[in-house]
């Protein structure tokens, strides 16, 4: 049954991408429906098809690499089979242009194409230390819990530091300048995905999920294998409005076209078993459950007011309380920026209309050269551990890329992770935006004291590079000083590492969305996967921790007995 339905589905999906035209969904119902394509969805969405389940993807946005048909191009691409999402030199082009690819109804930079974060980030690709787990996670889904998931990720994904087909990394001054100064201090330099333990005082190239020179990680496995099965289809350009639900039992997912193209309708779920996921994403999953009655009260009550949703939204009587949109968190990012006579900026932003031919054409021959590096040429990162007078240890990660004030200039961005405290809340709007109200950085004291403390240890650090100089903070400037003249705002501190609003914990005690099967509260068959559901933020940048708890939930999910004793049935 599934098979044949499946079929429908693929070719409904393939005649809509081609002709790019609103259909209804077909009258066809899946086990599994997971809404958004992103780091969360992906692999969830191949695991449970793995299992033998029909599985439904719903993606809101366009596809992205020319490995599913997507389109978005510089000219010099055109007649091959790439995209601006698959060349490393071009991924900086979000910064530049992000018209269709970037949601437009989040108050943060998300990707919203085939893909989502891991079609449009940089590819930084980190193995989390144990710590992440054991620090931030639940009863569970502590590290040793995790560890046969993120084995399994990192089979599947291992990363390399090198892309370049030719073995050569190109335009390493920056790095060796930083690095004499680090090794000066007593950093140890690692292989960060083997060495994935060593965080504090080490550093190491950057690491990626590239191979062949182009972008690979979930869209090219997860999302390969899933499509290769017959129970599994992939709607695109197809936005999920809500959840359909009977009390704590959801039916399916109401439906709209966009870009003049995808499903509308309703798409239902097997009677009795079916399950719907969401996986839209820490903005997008909050704006999917409250549109779907559950949230805060004041949250579901501008949902019922606003202009698009109002009576059709789900009666008041079936509202689930719950803290969807609270225990919002980011890497708190604070730049500091120096220069050097070796170090060469290059223009990526010109490589996308005027580039370098012979960088070109190195790149399209042999996949070789400078347009094999992930824009603007990233390193080292650099892990540190500072101890605030609170005594909880924070994890920095620091993140040095050639661009800044000059063409000598390199921006180091300081990422403040696992063990920070502060916490914001995300909340939607009467245009049915979702925002962050509350900024979560540097809301308690002693994570400033940590961004301080690091600071001025890096300030050290650097200064035993010959030749460098600061541009910010000056050479003179009190490291508090600067600190504080940087306002904890989401202009100048925002890293684009959104987790939190959906939490996972273990009681439904007004702390958490779901449990620890990543089952929402109150309901029998919804769940959340995806980096929403992260009760704090990781050392590093988060896609493969996001990609490791999918897998994780993807099991738990699988090995939970269904719950549909409550309609009658078995
Ligand atoms: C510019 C940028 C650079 C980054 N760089 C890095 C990096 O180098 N390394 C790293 O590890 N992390 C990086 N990140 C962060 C990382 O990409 C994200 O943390 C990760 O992708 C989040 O995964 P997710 O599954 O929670 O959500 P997403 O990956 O955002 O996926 C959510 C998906 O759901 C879709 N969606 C939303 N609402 C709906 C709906 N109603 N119906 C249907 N579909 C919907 C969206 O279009 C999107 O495709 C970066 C992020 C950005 C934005
Ligand atoms: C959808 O399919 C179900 C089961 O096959 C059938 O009972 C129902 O009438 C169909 N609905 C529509 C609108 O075709
Ligand atoms: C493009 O084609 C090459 C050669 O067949 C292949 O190795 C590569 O994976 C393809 N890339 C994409 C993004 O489709
Ligand atoms: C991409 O387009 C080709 C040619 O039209 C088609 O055969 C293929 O199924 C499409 N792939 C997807 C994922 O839509
Ligand atoms: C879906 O879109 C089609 C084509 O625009 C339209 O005819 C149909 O009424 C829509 N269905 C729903 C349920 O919105
Ligand atoms: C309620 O929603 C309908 C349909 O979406 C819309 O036409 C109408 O203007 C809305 N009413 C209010 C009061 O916002
Ligand atoms: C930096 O830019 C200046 C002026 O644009 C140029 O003269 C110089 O050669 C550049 N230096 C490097 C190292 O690229
Ligand atoms: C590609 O590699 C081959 C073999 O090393 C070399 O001969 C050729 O010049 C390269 N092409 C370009 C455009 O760099
Ligand atoms: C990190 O290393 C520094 C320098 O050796 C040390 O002072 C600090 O105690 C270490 N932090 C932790 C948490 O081990
Ligand atoms: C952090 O600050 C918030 C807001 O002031 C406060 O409610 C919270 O208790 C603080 N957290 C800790 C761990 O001190
Ligand atoms: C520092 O700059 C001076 C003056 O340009 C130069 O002579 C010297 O070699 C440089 N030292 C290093 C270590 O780069
Ligand atoms: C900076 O100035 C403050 C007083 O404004 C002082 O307490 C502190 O020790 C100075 N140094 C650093 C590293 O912040």
């Amino acid at each position: 049954m599934a098979k044949t339905f499946a079929l429908v589905a693929a070719a409904a999906s393939l005649i809509h991408s081609v002709t790019a035209q609103c259909t209804t969904a077909p009258n066809q119902t899946y086990d599994y429906i997971v809404i958004g394509s992103g780091a969360g969805g992906i692999p969830v969405a191949d695991r449970l098809s793995e299992a033998g389940h029909s599985v439904l993807l719903l993606e809101k946005g366009p596809p992205s690499s020319g490995r599913w048909n997507g389109t978005m191009k510089p000219a010099w691409l055109e007649g091959t089979n790439l995209t601006r999402f698959d060349v490393p030199g071009l991924f900086n082009q979000i910064w530049r242009d992000s018209n269709g690819v970037a949601c437009e109804d989040t108050g943060v930079m998300a990707g919203c194409v085939l893909g989502g974060g891991v079609a449009v980030n940089s590819a930084l690709w980190w193995k989390p230390p144990t710590r992440d787990w054991d620090v931030n996670f639940p009863e569970g889904w502590k590290s040793a819990d995790m560890k046969s998931s993120v084995d399994k990720v990192f089979q599947r994904i291992p990363g390399t530091d090198t892309p370049s087909q030719d073995g050569i990394r190109y335009n390493q001054e920056g790095f060796e300048r930083i690095s004499e100064g680090l090794d000066a201090a007593g950093f140890k330099q690692v292989k960060p995905n083997e060495q994935s333990e060593e965080k504090n005082m080490t550093y190491g190239h950057s690491t990626f999920f590239i191979e062949n020179a182009e972008r690979q990680g979930p869209l090219r496995t997860y999302l390969e294998t899933a499509a290769a099965r017959s129970q599994f289809s992939l709607w695109t350009n197809t936005m999920a409005r809500r959840v359909v639900r009977t009390g704590g039992r959801a039916t399916g997912v109401e439906l709209q076209c966009r870009n003049g193209a995808g499903f509308n309708g309703t798409v239902n779920v097997t009677p009795g078993t079916g399950r719907v996921i969401v996986s839209a994403g820490t903005m997008g999953s909050a704006k999917v459950l409250f549109r779907s009655g559950i949230g805060p009260t004041d949250m579901l009550n501008v949902v019922k007011k606003s202009p698009i949703d109002n009576e059709t939204m789900i009666s008041e009587d079936q509202w689930i309380n719950l803290p969807v949109g609270y225990n919002l968190n980011d890497h708190v990012g604070t730049d500091i920026q120096v220069a050097h006579p070796d170090i060469r900026f290059y223009d990526f932003y010109k490589a996308y209309n005027t580039p370098i031919q012979t960088d070109v054409d190195a790149y399209l021959a042999n996949r070789t050269g400078m347009l094999t590096t992930v824009a603007p040429n990233l390193g080292p990162i650099i892990w540190t551990e500072v101890t605030p007078s609170d005594g909880r240890t924070r994890s920095i990660q620091w993140q040095a890329r050639v661009e800044g004030r000059t063409n000598t200039s390199m921006t180091i961005t300081q990422y403040l992770g696992t063990g920070s405290i502060s916490r914001g809340r995300l909340d939607i709007t009467p245009q049915l935006n979702t925002r962050v109200v509350t900024v979560p950085y540097l809301r308690n004291a002693t994570d400033k004291e940590a961004v301080i403390m690091g600071i001025e240890h890096m300030r050290g650090v650097l200064n035993g590079v010959a030749n460098l100089t600061w541009v910010t903070p000056t050479a003179e400037q009190n490291t508090t000083t600067f600190v504080n003249s940087i306002p904890a705002a989401l202009a100048s501190r925002n890293s684009n590492h959104w987790v939190g609003s959906c939490t996972i914990g273990p009681a439904n005690d007004g702390t958490a969305v779901v449990d620890l099967d990543t089952k929402v509260y109150g309901m029998d068959n919804l769940f959340v996967v995806d980096a929403s559901i992260f009760p704090g933020i990781t050392t590093g940048n988060p896609s493969a921790a996001i990609v490791s708890v999918a897998e994780k939930a993807a099991a738990r999910i699988l090995a939970l007995k269904g719950t549909e004793s409550e309609d009658g049935d078995v």
